[in-house]
């Protein structure tokens, strides 16, 4: 028999801990029917990790992170923590799980549900049926590039220094993530950057490129970061997959997120390389924060955990009739009109957390059936 597959959840903070108990719940189901066989456990990070050890996370649960088949995450962060040194923060466990996980290719959807494209701020003709996959690089770039800090100058003026940097492998690595997408799916690729203004936008755009002779059959576009803003909420539908670098990848994944009207609803993956024994490190989490402001009140949307879920299935565990099945499931549960707070419409009366998931429980038992 082969070794039961491990996976650690980190609730978090704010709605995190809700949240995963909502999709804990589902997870339970598939392991009491038998679809799958998992062996779940729990462990701390964010703030909820500073307030109990000092560290946002600690060695022994990035240890175990390592050695699980997937993790899913829920949310960090919180005002509370907020006036803490950057190296205690809660975003900093999160960047070092990534880093320790070595996930560099961030898998961020934005698909509009037929029932909510009503939810949406945009015209529902500009966003029906839309499918979009943002795949962002997320170990490199500004975001972890040196020199940085904050430092006083002779005269006495700060300067605070970013660096934004990439390598070659690095950006062919993520490239080449986002042409397989592309590949399987409409077979069009944008590549973002402002190689207008920076050399390492030039040299991404070049790498693409040169990648680009090994997946003659997808069509690539190359976009500046600031047009691909505005083309995006002008005509999203123009896009399929779009690869961008950490930190433009963050702002236009959220950009993106809101054309389905709601971030609740939206799973994120993030993928490292495979080993030579095919394991590969995996990462899911709702695109969504920790949102303080809703934190304890039980009314915060589950769906993006419980959908991040159904992607580890997908992608982690190649269990694509289990994840098929709880797609369908969420989907009818929307389309039945259960809705919580942020995807409520006119004439519905918000469901709670918990209720949202015993709801897509219930349906997946008479879809299963
Ligand atoms: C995200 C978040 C994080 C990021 C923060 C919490 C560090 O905005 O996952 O998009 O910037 O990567
Ligand atoms: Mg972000």
């Amino acid at each position: 028999m082969t070794a039961k597959k491990k996976i650690l959840l980190l609730p978090g903070d704010g709605i995190g801990p809700e949240i995963t108990a909502a999709a804990r719940k589902v997870m339970d189901w598939f392991q009491s029917t038998g679809r799958t066989n998992f062996e779940v456990s729990e462990d701390l990070i964010g703030g909820v990790s500073y307030d109990t050890h000092g560290t946002p996370l600690t060695d022994a649960a990035l240890k175990r992170a390592q050695e699980a088949d997937a993790v899913l995450m829920a949310s960090v962060g919180g005002h509370k923590w907020d006036v803490l040194p950057f190296a205690d923060r809660p975003e900093r466990g999160l960047l070092r799980l990534r880093k320790g996980l070595g996930v560099f290719a961030n898998l961020r959807p934005a698909v509009v549900f037929d029932v909510l494209a009503n939810a949406s701020t945009l015209k529902p003709e500009v966003v029906k049926d839309l499918d979009i996959m943002i795949v962002r690089e997320l170990l490199g770039g500004v975001y972890f590039g040196e020199p940085r800090g904050i430092e006083t100058l002779p005269n006495g003026e700060r300067r605070g220094i970013n660096t934004q940097v990439y390598t070659t492998s690095e950006i062919v690595r993520v490239a080449r993530v986002a042409f397989e997408l592309a590949r399987k799916r409409k077979k069009k690729l944008c590549s973002v950057e402002k190689a207008n203004v920076m050399e390492s936008g030039v040299l991404w755009r070049e790498e693409v490129t040169k990648l680009h002779a090994e997946y003659k059959d997808v069509e690539l576009v190359h976009m500046y970061a600031d047009n691909c803003a505005m083309q995006l909420v002008r005509n999203p539908k123009q896009f399929d997959v779009i690869v961008s670098d950490n930190l433009f990848g963050d702002l236009l994944s959220d950009l993106a997120s809101m054309l389905p009207g709601s971030l609740g609803m939206l799973p994120s993956a993030s993928l490292g390389a495979r080993d030579a024994s095919g394991r590969q490190s995996a990462f899911y989490e709702p695109i969504h924060g920790s949102a303080p402001d809703i934190a304890g009140k039980g009314i915060a949307n589950p769906l993006a955990m419980i959908l991040s879920y159904g992607m580890m299935l997908r992608y982690s565990f190649d269990m694509a009739a289990n994840a098929d099945l709880l797609e369908t499931a969420v989907k009818n549960v929307l389309r039945a009109g259960v809705r919580t707070a942020d995807i409520v419409e006119k004439g519905q009366t918000p469901v709670s957390t918990a209720a949202m998931g015993e709801a897509v429980i219930k349906e997946l038992a008479r879809l299963a059936a």
